[in-house]
Parts: C-alpha cells; structure tokens; sequence
C-alpha cells in the first residue's frame, strides 16, 4: 500500500529527530518495569518491533543487562541509531507486518507505538504472530492513541513530511487479543503532554499468553 511507503519514508528520514525528542522520555518506564516483572527471569530472550533510536531495549538492558533482546525497526536509520546507542543488543530492519520471517522464541515481545503506523488488518496479523512466536506465559506489550479508525489519516510533522495514523479501538484490540488465546490483559492508560494546550492519553496493554 503506498502509504506504509511513505509513512516508512518519512520515519527514515526524521530518525534523529525522534531520537533528539524522545530517547530519554521517562513516562512510560513504570509500563516498562511491570513488562520486566511478568518475564520469567533476567536472561529472557525479547523481541522489540518497531525500536526506532532503541530508547526502550536501552531502559531494559540498563535494568536488566542479561536481557537477550533482538531489536527490529523498518526504517534503517532508525537501526543504525539504535545500534549506536545500545551496542549490546541484536538489531534487525524488518517490518512488523513480516514477522513470520523471525524463526527463533521469546519470553516477551516488545512494540511501544508501533501499531500507530499498522492498519487494523495487519494489527490483527502482528498481535496473531506475536502470539506464535511467544513461549508459554509470554509477555506482550502493545502501546498506542485509542480512538475511531475513522479519525485514522495523514499527519505533517515540522518537517512536512507525513505518516499515516491509525487510531485504534481500545476494546476491539483487547477482543483481539483474547481471541488470539492471550489471557490476562494489564490496561495503563498514560498522559502526555502534545504542546501546551493539548494533552492525549496515551494506552498501554500487556497481554500474557
Ligand atoms: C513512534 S516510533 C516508536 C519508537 C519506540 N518504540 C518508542 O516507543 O519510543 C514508531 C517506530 O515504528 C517504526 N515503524 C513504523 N512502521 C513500522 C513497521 N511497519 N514495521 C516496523 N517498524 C515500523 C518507525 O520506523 C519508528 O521507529
């Protein structure tokens, strides 16, 4: 679909940018250590979709250095970046929508705003791979802007170049969830600050199978 290119164009390109802005944001790091509580033990094997800049792999192997964690993102300069700022962790370009293509396991998978840039279909896909490539009680993160599909569309950044949005519906992705055979559901939801005036919630999931 010509938008995911564009959208992983623009992702491309604006890399350090995000990197400038969001590499140390601390907001979510409660989400993140309840994500560290419910793995099994300091050594679990993690996949992270979506790392950009590998702001949140760098929070959990500060944590937890014996993580094992394979770190993928689409936008190759978002994995040069990341392999930069966290040299101890196995990186990968790869699109979420292809993670039928990753033949090993884990105890938990990783995808802090990702789903954002996946239609509802290939969501659905993601969280039913996710599910196949987790071991017994593995862990899922999944964050997101819970909304209608119908505000979905193209946003500018500064730079004018766009990514296609996709709000997602809370209840519907928990329904999908539990349908893919994930039990208990953990729901955050998060404040943040957009400028001044405007401030969104942002919604965390953790989903263990
Ligand atoms: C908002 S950033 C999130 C980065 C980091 N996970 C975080 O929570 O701060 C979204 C990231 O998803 C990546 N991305 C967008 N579409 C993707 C796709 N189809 N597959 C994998 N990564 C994708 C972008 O390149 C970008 O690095």
């Amino acid at each position: 679909m010509e938008h995911y290119e564009e959208t992983h164009t623009t992702w491309n390109s604006i890399a350090q940018c995000y990197e400038d802005m969001f590499m140390d944001l601390e907001i979510y790091n409660d989400s993140y250590n309840r994500f560290c509580e419910l793995l099994p033990n300091d050594k679990a094997p993690i996949l992270e979709i979506g790392c950009g800049p590998g702001n949140i792999t760098k929070y959990l192997l500060q944590k937890h250095p014996n993580y094992q964690i394979l770190a993928t993102d689409v936008a190759p300069n978002m994995i040069s970046l990341a392999q930069k700022n966290v040299p101890n962790a196995r990186f990968q370009q790869l699109d979420g929508r292809h993670l039928h293509t990753i033949s090993e396991t884990f105890h938990g998978i990783m995808c802090g705003f990702t789903i954002p840039y996946l239609s509802p279909q290939d969501t659905d896909q993601l969280i039913k791979n996710a599910h196949i490539l987790l071991q017994p009680r593995g862990v899922l993160y999944l964050s997101f802007v819970s909304g209608n599909d119908t505000e979905s569309g193209f946003i500018s950044g500064s730079t004018g170049e766009r990514t296609y949005f996709y709000y997602h519906d809370t209840t519907t992705i928990k329904k999908t969830l539990t349908t893919q055979g994930f039990q208990s559901i953990e729901h955050f939801e998060i404040p943040y600050k957009r400028s001044e005036d405007v401030t969104e919630m942002h919604t965390i999931l953790l989903a263990q199978k």
